[in-house]
């Protein structure tokens, strides 16, 4: 069976890298796997959350990810505390894993800035959580954007480990599914970072909450170049800024970056990022309004949510039984 495990934190906006990343993905994904969408309430407290913003942050990301296309029918949606599976087995790979595995995490290091010693425990522990999230489902695969890379070979190396441990192949060895002209997008202020929901600058990044406006002005602010835009690949080699701009606007109009450059190349920004500013706004508004019929109706997500989450635990409690019984806990 072919199994699809995928999340996003519940924490602030979601933006367009999350969206053309991964969650434009899901939605292409999902009728050729039976798919299992989490919104991972564990993991956004690694770092501080307001309790209220958390909840309705969580609703919210729910609905989204339907405004965007997911199928609540056949897909399961849910929150991720609500399945108390994934902390059992986080902890189970919390003895698994090596600290010098989590100590290789790029993405620990960046979070936890140069005060190490201040950041959770849970911050560190946090890939061990993501390869419970993916393996209390047996999932073969994990479509997500390229930062997430790092935490899918740790997930296989503690399957690999725990199916030696134990002697048997209990664990899948997961494959991440990383694809479209999108994987990585990038910063609209520097584009050699990428975009996140922890950069302080607002313009770095298009919240899919963003207006018309807002949106029109990022776009339009975005850092570039003076060239104009080059007809050929080659010609996007060490221009970030205008790399990340052509990639976005492939995505969103699911062409490539090269047949963007036939249509744009020898044009300047002056054409290019207004085109691109009116393709965002068509693209997310349609989001956006479903976004938000949906959120006038907060009953309807959460029943969602729930039948996710009981959906979840009956596909999660018997791994989790063969788990208990291989590790040799008394099970009565
Ligand atoms: P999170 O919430 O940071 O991001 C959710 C998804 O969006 C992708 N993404 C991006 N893709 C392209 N360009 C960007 N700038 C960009 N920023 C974010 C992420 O790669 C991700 O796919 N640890 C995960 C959540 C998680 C998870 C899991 C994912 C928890 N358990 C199990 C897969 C499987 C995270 O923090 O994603």
């Amino acid at each position: 069976m072919q199994r699809i495990f995928s999340g996003v934190q519940p924490t602030g906006n979601l933006h367009l890298g999350n969206y053309l990343g991964a969650i434009r993905n899901w939605v292409r994904l999902q009728n050729d796997y039976e798919c299992i969408f989490c919104m991972v309430d564990l993991h956004a407290i690694t770092v501080w959350q307001d309790p209220a913003e958390l909840r309705s942050n969580t609703r919210e990301v729910a609905a989204a990810m339907i405004a965007s296309g997911v199928d609540p029918e056949t897909n399961i949606i849910f929150n991720q505390s609500q399945v108390p599976q994934h902390a059992e087995l986080a902890w189970i790979f919390n003895c698994v894993a090596r600290l010098g595995w989590l100590d290789r995490m790029t993405q620990f290091k960046d979070k936890a800035g140069k005060d190490k010693a201040r950041a959770s425990v849970g911050l560190y522990a946090y890939p061990n959580l993501m390869a419970a999230d993916i393996l209390a489902y047996k999932a073969t695969h994990v479509p997500v954007g390229e930062d997430q890379k790092q935490h899918l070979e740790l997930c296989r190396d503690i399957a690999q480990k725990f199916n030696h441990d134990y002697g048997e192949e209990v664990f899948p060895i997961v494959e991440p599914l990383i694809f479209g002209e999108a994987t990585r997008v990038m910063s609209l202020r520097d584009g050699s970072k990428k975009m996140s929901k922890s950069d302080v600058s607002h313009a770095s990044r298009i919240n899919m909450t963003d207006d018309v406006d807002t949106i029109a002005k990022k776009i339009r602010k975005a850092r570039t170049d003076a060239e104009p835009l080059p007809t050929e690949m080659v010609g996007l080699k060490g221009r970030p800024g205008a790399s990340n701009l052509v990639g976005i606007y492939a995505a969103l109009s699911d062409t490539t970056s090269a047949q963007v450059l036939t249509e744009f190349g020898g044009k300047g920004f002056g054409d290019f990022k207004p085109a691109l500013a009116d393709l965002a706004v068509d693209k997310l508004s349609q989001i956006q309004d479903e976004t938000r019929r949906l959120m006038a109706a907060p009953d309807h997500v959460d029943a969602i949510i729930k039948t996710g989450a009981q959906k979840a635990r009956a596909i999660a409690e018997p791994i989790l039984r063969e788990i208990r019984e291989k590790i040799g806990f008394l099970q009565t």
